[in-house]
This record gives structure tokens, sequence and C-alpha cells, in this order.
């Protein structure tokens, strides 16, 4: 059976779905295009009605334009399908606490539901945090029925901490159930973070090497060449361990840590997500290291604090390192070092697993084993190994086992994050949700320490806009384990020049 009739069969159900913060920058550039997507490839009925509905009053035709913004249209396909598909869209403006503006909605939705034949609701709440529990509340009171099947997907911020996130984990639980709840970490949609559990759990070579006897750290990266570029306001107020790793990277930790799951269901997964987090002990402040960005070196680009709209004398990082330790039987001693930061010379996200050291001395000049798991751009996943240089000596070279996506799956077409996450939402499968408990586990982890952060007790190291990152990162890797061999290798070796057009700087020497 293709994926395609699959998906088509599990969505048992014909929704109605409202995206609420229609007018939004995530609505635009993120949910508006994914339901597209999915709508063009068959995987959204062809009689699902979509609602957008925000605060900002819009005829239809701007909303239209609103919807359109960010889908890329390549074809006359394409084309001819946005031109279906905006005719399922329309737009309702209300406030989101009053009672009356959400009862305008229901009208629109049963009217909706009578001519679709729909069953269902998919609530979607692309929202910033402060009107989260008003809206929940509003669609509890207005929107919700009896016998028809409800889900509330939630966009993070689940809070800032563990106490607020607790408060909103139980304002939310007072009014849907956690069946109900969908809590989207977009990392969880990523097609190589879904391919870790095969990597790890379908492959024999892996498996049995993947504990603290073969590997010495562990190595979870995020970077990106922007930086603020706009949303200061928003960021200043949660900083980049709180905007990414407490939980993107997090996640990807908790999968390529987590015991194999008894099943692939939802809650098998999850439990074994949830133990690992809870063997983690609160980061220590000696294993973090923070930074942030100031203008570019030419002077062309500008500071964090050259931002507007970021208050005068911020310390908010916009670079973070932080090394956690699982004390569980197959991690104690590894150091996991997650680094993620905005306005630096690469984008990409990457996991780097370095094994240790080969024993005995027959050969010198070894450099260490490492799988790296490319999860963007340019999906690929590699196994530095050593090799012997051809020819008539004994020398050793670094060489690569390289399944880079591009050249190994020809037409393959990775799907966006978000349609992947919808999509499963639709089927109500929550595996690749944050499940509440799971959310306490990796609060508790950070909370300390930002809150050390947020006293101001740790000075963000600046750092110039394009550059790799505040001093002392190299240190604080090494200081954790991560060793950099002095042979030159450059990944990819065959692609380079595809790479070099594609413009993305990937060549890192003398060892990446
Ligand atoms: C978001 C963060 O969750 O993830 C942003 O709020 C960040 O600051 C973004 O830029 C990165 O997502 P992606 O999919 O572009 O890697």
């Amino acid at each position: 059976m293709s994926e395609l009739t699959k998906a088509k069969q599990d969505n048992k159900h014909l929704y109605t779905v409202i995206v609420l913060g229609a007018s939004g920058d995530l609505a635009k550039k993120k949910t508006f295009p994914a339901l597209f997507g999915l709508y063009k490839n068959h995987y959204l009925d062809a009689n699902t009605q979509i609602i957008g509905y925000a605060r900002t009053k819009m005829d239809q035709s701007t909303f239209e334009g609103h919807v359109s913004k960010y889908i890329k249209i390549k074809t006359d396909e394409d084309k001819e399908a946005l031109s279906k598909f905006l005719k399922l869209c329309s737009y309702q403006d209300g406030q989101y606490d009053k009672d009356q503006d959400f009862q305008v909605l229901e009208k629109e939705i049963e009217k909706l539901e009578k001519t679709s034949g729909a069953t269902a609701r998919l609530f979607y709440m692309a929202l910033p945090p402060s009107v989260f529990i008003p809206v929940a509340t509003s669609i509890k009171h207005n929107n919700y029925k009896k016998g028809v099947i409800t889900r509330l997907i939630v966009e993070k911020p689940f809070g800032m901490d563990l106490e607020s996130s607790r408060k909103l984990a139980k304002d939310l639980g007072a009014l849907f159930t956690e069946e109900e709840i969908y809590r989207i970490d977009h990392y969880l949609g990523k097609e190589m973070v879904k391919n870790l559990m095969i990597l790890r759990f379908a492959n024999v070579i892996f498996g049995s090497v993947w504990n603290r006897h073969s590997i010495d750290n562990i190595q979870i990266t995020f970077k990106e060449k922007i930086g603020t570029a706009g949303r200061g306001g928003y960021f200043d107020e949660f900083g980049i361990i709180r905007d990414v790793m407490q939980n993107h990277l997090l996640q990807i930790l908790t999968l390529i840590a987590m015991e194999p799951p008894v099943s692939l269901g939802a809650e098998d997964v999850r439990d074994e997500k949830v133990k690992v987090l809870r063997y983690i002990p609160p980061i220590a402040k000696g294993d973090v290291l923070t930074g942030q960005y100031t203008k570019s070196e030419d002077g062309k680009e500008p500071g964090y604090l050259d931002d507007p709209t970021v208050p005068k004398g911020s310390k908010t990082p916009t670079y973070a390192a932080a090394t956690l330790f699982i004390q569980n039987e197959r991690w104690t001693g590894v150091p996991f070092i997650l680094k993620c930061g905005k306005a630096l010379d690469q984008q990409k996200t990457e996991i780097r697993i370095q094994f240790k050291d080969v024993s005995g001395n027959m050969f010198t000049n070894l450099a260490r084993n490492e799988i790296v798991i490319r999860v963007q751009p340019n999906e690929a996943v590699y196994v530095k190994i050593m090799n012997k240089e051809p020819g008539l000596g004994m020398k050793t070279v670094i060489s690569d086992l390289d399944l880079s996506y591009s050249s190994r799956f020809d037409n393959a077409v990775i799907p966006e994050a978000y349609e992947s996450l919808i999509l499963d939402s639709l089927n109500g499968d929550h595996s690749n949700f944050v499940r509440d408990d799971e959310l306490d586990a990796a609060w508790k982890i950070f909370t300390p320490i930002l809150k050390t952060i947020d006293q101001g007790e740790i000075e963000p190291i600046p750092y110039a806009f394009g550059s790799r990152g505040p001093h002392g990162v190299t240190e604080f890797v090494a200081k954790h384990g991560y060793e950099r061999s002095n042979q030159e290798y450059a990944w990819p070796s065959h692609s380079e020049a595809s790479v070099a057009a594609k413009g993305q700087d990937q060549k890192v020497k003398p060892s990446s």
C-alpha cells in the first residue's frame, strides 16, 4: 500500500479546520502552506473547509493574498490547485475573549459542516501565549460539541519555566483532555528527526554501539545565519534557550538517547522519551556558555541591541551551549552538548556522535569515528571512518560512508515538518507531539539555569554577526570530550561544487 493511500485511509474523519491567529506570521509562513501541501497531495479531503480567525479586519481577497503569500507555485498544476484551495478558505475577524464573536464563528462552522458533511474539528492555535487560554476558553464555551471530535494544536512557548508551564497545563487541562491536545514541536516533524528511530532500532550495526562503552560525546548543533530579524521584541522575552534548546534540541536528544519503545504507538514512544528526561539532572552553571551577537565585522549587519524592539542593555542570550548528562546505565558519563545560535556563519542543524579512541597503538594519527546526522539543509547521514590511503603505503586517512539524500533518493520530496505534523493530528496520532509530563520533565532540567541567566548571573559573551559564535566555544566542547582531528577532511567530498553552487558553506577544516 502506498504511503499516500495509507494516509488517506487513516484519516477517517472529515474535518473543518479553524486557524486561530490566521492573520499572523506563523499562519502565513507555516500553517497555510502546510495545509495547501496536504491538499495538493490529496492528504486533505477535497471537501475540507478552512476558516481563518483573528482580530484583524480583512476582506476575502486580502485574506487570500495572506494565505497564498508563502505558497510556492512551480507548475500550472500548482496554480490550479491553489485556486481550488482558496475556495475552501474563508475568514472571520473577532476578538479572542468574546463569546459573541465565537458564536458567530460557531454559526459559520455549522453552516459549512452542513454542506461539507464534516464531523470533526481541528483548531490550530497559531497564537501568542498571552491569548492561549482566553481562546481555548472561548472555543470550549462556544465551539465544543459533544459527539464532535475536537482536536486542538498548540504552538510553543509552553510557558517560561516549570511553574508557568504547569499553570498553562493546568488551565488547558481544565478545558481539554490530553487526548484532544496536540503540542507542536515542529522539529519532531522533520524528516531526519523522524528517521532517528529507524536508524537506531532497525540497524544492528548502530544499535550495538549506541552506548557509553563506545560513544565518547554527542553534539547537537543548531546554527542560523539570520538574527532576530524584526522579532526582537518577542525573542527578548525568551532567549535562545527557551526558543530553540529547551524544545527542539532536547526533543532530538530524547530520540537519540531513549531506550527502544515497546511499539511505535504514541504512548510507548512518549513513555520512553519521558524516562530519558527524568534521568537528566538540572544543568549545572559551569556547563553553560552564552553569547549575544554584535554588529558584523564589516558593520553591515546590526547587533542584537541595535534592534529597536530589543530593550536597551538586554542580556538575553542569542547563543547558548549547554552540556547535559543522562544518569542511566546506557549513558552515564557521556556529555550531550547542545549548541544553538542566531546570526552565525552557517545555517545548519546536525547531530554529531563521536566515538571513543581505538584501543591499542598499531596506527598513528587516527581520528575518531563519527556518525553525523545532518538534519538540515542537505539531509544526510555520514559515518566518518579511517581508511587506508590508496597506494603502496599503509597510511591512514579519514573517509566516510555517505548517505546524502540528494544523491541517494533522486526524486524524493521531503515534506515540510508542519505538513507531516498536521497530517498526524488529523489521523489522531500523538507520537510526534509533546505530552504534558514530557514538558514538565524538560522544564525541570532547564528552569534552574534559566533563572540564573535571567538574574544576570551569566554574562553573555559578545560575538560578531556572521561569526562562528562566542570565543570559548571550541574550548567548551573540548572540555566535554570532543576531539577535533588535525587531518584534513571535508564533507561532502563528492558534491562540493553543487553545494557551493547552492551557496551552502559546509566545508569545515581541518575536520568536520
Ligand atoms: C522556531 C524558533 O521554533 O524555530 C525560531 O522560534 C527558529 O527562532 C525556528 O528560527 C527554526 O526552525 P527551522 O525549521 O527553520 O529550523
